[in-house]
């Protein structure tokens, strides 16, 4: 049988060691609940290979990552606003869903901390709430839009942005995200053309974000591209819109996730990407039964498989 020491009977080194081994346990246990919750590299390739396929088995995968757990829990009103969102427009819950995943993803990859990760995420799930207020017919309308009805579909910053204020525990960079998340550094953006050095860091995250989401996603009005387009797109034009303290992490980190995917090649040939080199992620080489293919302008990748 140990002996029982009473605290009173302890010297001061004593106390210390104690205090110290109590210290090291307790940042043990932190570790291994961060390590707990920390989401996998494979399980990061799952989701982004998942959504670049268009297979319909993400969104459950999205809502049990750790972090969204965790949001939820602490504010379930994030949780009920994303439900409204569903019960109004699939597409746009779905999209939101994306959207605050690859925003979780770029908030990591430049190593915020983790309160503002979550700020994000919410951001994402919660920036496209204004189309609440935008009538169906609209918002998932197959023809061209006219220009009154762009305009009404503009409004959803604004409308998001005052939504919000009704939902508990979103601060003001959240809601900054909501009402500038189409405005563009080029000044192209609405509402307001705002000058990027008033655009926060928030908005500007979730602007790549829901573009990138947007491209790969099939809409009523048009088929899906694929993810490599939508990098060129990025890595081209995108480079005078969006912020390059944002592209760069994305660009150099989201690519490699789709190495290992089958694809179908423009002549009509079925491969598996094998590389993506660095400066030309919008050009990955593919493996195919006759040999290595540098996919370019002659042969490029139709759709992920
Ligand atoms: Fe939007």
């Amino acid at each position: 049988m140990g002996e029982i020491i009473k605290l009173n009977e302890l010297g001061e080194d004593d106390l210390c060691r104690g205090i110290s081994f109590y210290m090291l346990a307790k940042d043990f246990a932190d570790i291994k609940q961060q390590n707990k919750s920390r989401l996998s590299g494979k399980e990061i390739k799952i989701i982004v290979q998942s959504l670049a396929a268009g297979r319909d088995c993400a969104w459950e995968k999205i809502q049990n990552i750790a972090l969204f757990k965790s949001l939820f829990a602490e504010n379930p009103d994030i949780k009920t606003s994303l439900e409204k969102i569903k019960n109004y427009d699939e597409y746009t819950y779905k999209h939101s869903l994306n959207t605050a995943f690859y925003a979780m993803l770029i908030a990591k990859w430049l190593r915020f901390p983790e309160k503002q990760v979550k700020e994000i995420i919410t951001a994402g799930l919660l920036h496209d709430i204004g189309k609440l207020k935008i009538p169906l017919d609209v918002l998932n309308k197959k023809e061209k839009i006219t220009d009154y009805e762009y305009g009404l579909i503009k409004n959803h910053t604004i409308y998001g942005f005052n939504l919000i204020r009704e939902i508990r525990g979103i601060n003001d960079a959240v809601r900054q995200a909501v009402l500038l998340h189409h405005e563009r550094a080029d000044r192209s953006g609405y509402p307001f053309n705002s000058h990027p050095a008033n655009v926060n860091v928030y908005a500007k995250i979730i602007a790549v974000a829901d573009v990138y989401d947007a491209m790969c996603s099939d809409r009523v009005y048009k088929k899906r591209k694929s993810p490599f387009a939508a990098f060129g797109m990025f890595k081209n034009e995108g480079r005078e819109i969006f912020d390059a303290k944002i592209l760069k992490p994305f660009l150099s980190r989201m690519p490699k996730y789709l190495v290992g995917m089958d694809v179908l090649l423009s002549d009509g040939i079925i491969g598996t990407i094998y590389e993506i080199l660095p400066d030309l992620p919008e050009y990955p080489l593919v493996k195919t039964p006759y040999g290595l293919v540098a996919t370019g302008s002659e042969v490029f990748i139709i759709r992920l498989i």
